[in-house]
């Protein structure tokens, strides 16, 4: 088989790269090793930034969104039994978030791929990546028990931390940097009305907590845990009641937390990872194939959505033109926006967790103090959370 571009995984990078890539008449193939029915409950990701929204509607897949996403103009901190809301709107200028699942994107673009003619191909997993320096590049993925090889123009890596495309980079063209944080989240989805409007960040001398939602029946939470924990370590009662205790406030704030049954839970390692530069010669990596962030500042999807944005301008140019410019300067681009998004989101997990070290403890409470306290601090969180424009 052959195509233009091979893109290995069907995560939003992939699935929506492939839909950028047809609307501008670049054909290509999409490689997924899980099943349609996983990837499409797999529960992950839940807030889009105001450019993310923004794309899906322009381009033709934000219908449901438009009509399902909640939209927030603030989100809460919670710290010493006191509530501190930060005004996302009325800090930059009427923009806001849309919570609405990860799950639901990759919905609606498989639908959307499919109703095209669009080919992704489901239980296909890439075993290697052939002959990237020569213009005739291969996949081989296996599919049914059997091998086969996807020739193509260009490779677009878009398979996660966990895929393949990352280590046919020869190791002496590659840097990578990363540091990992001494605790981890434990994730629940629960059929219950969310106990509040905004996103809760709390932060507990017993450890983090966030009180996040998918729906007006559906609430998500993430409890800090630690790195080694299990889901076994974890009964019902243990969950809610360290819920009760992280995210309670003073009594004279007439506040109580609302239990259900639950629904999924998983636990996620908290890591900040970037490999540089995020291209080799015809293979070129977008979302967290090339980088990860702690999920603490919502960033991970909407980054990887911001690299294809860029990855698909630049090959829909190239075919065109015939010129590199564009396909030269992806990895620094992106790297711009990647590293502001490390960043941030490496600043909001040292603000928000509990750290052994007194030290840090102290460091996170004044940081904590100065964001609720003074409109420059808060400002600069609210920008990084809707999401920069230019970075
Ligand atoms: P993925 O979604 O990982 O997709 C990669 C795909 O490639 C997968 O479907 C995988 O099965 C497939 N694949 C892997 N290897 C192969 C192979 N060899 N062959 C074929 N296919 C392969 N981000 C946000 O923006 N906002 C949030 O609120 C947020 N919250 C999060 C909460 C949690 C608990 C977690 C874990 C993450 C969160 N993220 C958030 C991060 C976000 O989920 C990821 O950054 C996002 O999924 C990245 O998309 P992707 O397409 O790059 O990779
Ligand atoms: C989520 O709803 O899954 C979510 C919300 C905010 C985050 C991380 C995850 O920072």
């Amino acid at each position: 088989m052959r195509t233009q571009v091979a893109i290995v995984g069907a995560g939003p990078a992939g699935l929506l790269l492939s839909h950028l890539l047809a609307r501008q008449g670049v054909e290509s193939v999409v490689l997924e090793r899980h099943d349609r029915d996983y990837i499409e409950r797999r529960v992950r990701a839940g807030v889009l930034e105001q450019g993310t929204v923004d794309l899906l509607c322009a381009t033709g897949v934000g219908e449901r969104l438009l009509r399902e996403g909640l939209i927030h103009h603030g989100i809460e901190l919670r710290f010493d039994g006191q509530r501190h809301r930060i005004d996302l709107s009325g800090l930059t200028g009427g923009r806001a978030i849309t919570v609405y699942g990860q799950q639901e994107v990759v919905k609606d673009l498989i639908r959307a791929r499919l109703e095209a003619g669009g080919q992704i191909l489901f239980d296909a997993g890439a075993v290697s990546i052939h002959k990237i320096e020569s213009s005739t590049p291969l996949v081989r993925y296996r599919q049914g028990g059997e091998l086969h090889e996807l020739y193509c123009d260009i490779v677009a890596g878009c398979d996660g931390f966990h895929g393949v495309c990352r280590d046919a980079i020869p190791v002496a063209a590659r840097a990578v940097h990363e540091t990992e944080y001494p605790f981890s989240w434990f994730g629940i989805l629960a059929a219950v009305a969310p106990s509040t409007e905004e996103l809760i960040y709390a932060c507990h001398e017993r450890g983090f907590a966030l009180h996040s939602m998918r729906s007006p029946a559906l609430s998500r939470f993430y409890l800090q845990c630690q790195p080694d924990d299990t889901v076994e370590d974890w009964p019902d009662e243990r969950i809610w009641q360290e819920l009760r205790l992280r995210l309670a406030l003073a009594p004279a704030e007439a506040w109580s937390l609302s239990e259900g049954p639950i629904l999924e839970r998983s636990i996620t390692t908290m890591r900040s990872y970037v490999v540089e530069p995020m291209r080799y010669e015809r293979l070129f990596l977008a979302g967290d194939a090339a980088h990860i962030v702690p999920p603490t500042g919502a960033k991970g999807m909407n980054l990887a959505i911001a690299d294809v944005r860029i990855l698909a301008g630049a090959l829909a140019a190239w075919y065109r033109t015939g010129q590199t410019g564009l396909l030269d300067s992806y990895s620094d681009t992106c790297l711009r926006r990647v590293w502001r998004a490390e960043h941030f989101s490496w600043w909001m997990t040292s603000m928000l967790h509990r750290y052994e070290d007194s030290f840090q403890q102290r460091i996170a409470l004044a940081q904590l103090r100065y964001v609720c306290s003074s409109t420059a601090a808060a400002t600069s969180l609210a920008e990084n959370y809707v999401g920069l424009e230019t970075v």
